[in-house]
């Protein structure tokens, strides 16, 4: 078995920057209520690229940290929600931009969990040696599947991407990787695909759709708050274990940028210092599968990751899914 190390980095954010102040203007919230809740402060959105222009910018930026071209790309997997479309898949357009026309490529949907998930199993193909080298991309333009009438969900997220490259190493890389779900708690976290209807269905839904009434997405908050508070502990105790490490012994922790409050509680909760959990929330919003790889360059960017530093990432989200990955920077 291979080791398999991140050897670049990319983000790339949209440009409309949207603030608190901005959101009360369109439905009834305040940027303290969002502040003290979130600590969000501003977040930005696709005005005129969707998901596969962020992912495909990202990943440029990634593949130049890393040193290496489109045609050493084996693989290609986008975490995402919010696709361009059902077919093709985004990963397929990021190919046809980026020229890495040898790849494999498809989407992985975990919602808020979409990168660990992805980043586990491109590690798997690597660790096997099916494949030398891949991009993993966590992108999202949920501002397209936000029901901007509904202040308990539009003032969380916000679009963005983020890529890293991972590659075949003699170096210890990602050493443990923890996934799990649980459907029962589906209607916790929603974004309804197309309805079943056709002509020969249901007469009113098909005139519905075609009337372009598109679903958008729900979600239980303090539902999920408390799923968060509960899982995020125990994927970083999975990963410990299965390393054999104590939480100590970790010099980051990047959590899914979701709520400060969910750091807050989760560092107090572990006993670890609140210096180690990384956040740039207030900047970006929720951003999905797209807030541990940008978060991942921002630290790469600003220096704060050193080469044998540990790091775990854990994400969790809709599904309900979540997940954990330990490495070794
Ligand atoms: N502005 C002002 N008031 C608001 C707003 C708003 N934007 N949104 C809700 N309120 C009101 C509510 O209506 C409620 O009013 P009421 O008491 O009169 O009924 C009040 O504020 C309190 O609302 P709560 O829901 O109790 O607020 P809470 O403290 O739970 O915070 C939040 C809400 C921020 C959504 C929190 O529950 C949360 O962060 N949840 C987790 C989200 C998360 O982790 N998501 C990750 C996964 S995302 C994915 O997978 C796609």
């Amino acid at each position: 078995m291979s080791e398999v190390c991140i050897i670049g980095t990319g983000r790339y954010i949209p440009e409309e920057q949207v603030t608190n102040e901005d959101l009360s203007s369109l439905v009834d919230t305040t940027d303290e209520w969002i502040r003290t809740r979130t600590g969000i402060q501003t977040r930005y959105i696709a005005t005129n690229e969707n998901t596969s222009h962020l992912a495909a910018k990202a990943a440029k930026k990634a593949m130049i940290n890393a040193g290496i071209s489109e045609k050493e790309i084996d693989l290609i997997i986008v975490a995402t929600m919010t696709p361009d479309g059902a077919m093709p898949s985004t990963a397929c357009l990021v190919q046809h931009y980026l020229g890495a026309h040898q790849a494999a490529c498809f989407d992985l949907s975990a919602a808020c969990s979409g990168f660990i998930y992805a980043l586990s199993v491109a590690t798997q193909f690597l660790k096997t040696s099916l494949y030398n080298c891949a991009l993993v991309i966590g992108a999202e333009t949920i501002s397209k599947v936000m029901n901007w009438q509904d202040r308990s969900t539009c003032v969380l997220f916000g679009d963005g991407a983020g890529a890293v490259v991972i590659q075949q190493s003699q170096e210890k890389g990602i050493e443990s990787i923890y996934l799990g779900s649980d459907g029962r708690g589906h209607d916790l976290l929603q974004c309804e695909g197309w309805p079943l209807q056709n002509p020969m269905h249901r007469r009113e839904l098909f005139k519905k759709a075609t009337e372009g009434v598109f679903p958008k997405m729900t979600m239980k908050g303090k539902e999920v708050f408390q799923f968060a508070l509960k899982r995020v502990p125990y994927c970083i105790q999975k990963v410990l274990e299965e390393g054999d490490y104590g939480v100590e012994e970790m010099d980051h922790i990047i959590l899914h940028q979701a709520n400060d409050r969910i750091l807050e509680s989760v560092a107090k909760k572990m006993k670890i210092p609140q210096e180690k959990f990384y956040s740039n929330i207030h900047r970006y919003g929720n951003t999905s599968a797209a807030s541990i790889p940008i978060a991942l360059d921002e630290m790469r960017e600003q220096n704060i990751l050193q080469k044998g530093e540990k790091l775990i990432l854990v994400g969790f989200g809709g599904g309900l899914t979540w997940g954990a990955i330990l490495l070794t920077w």
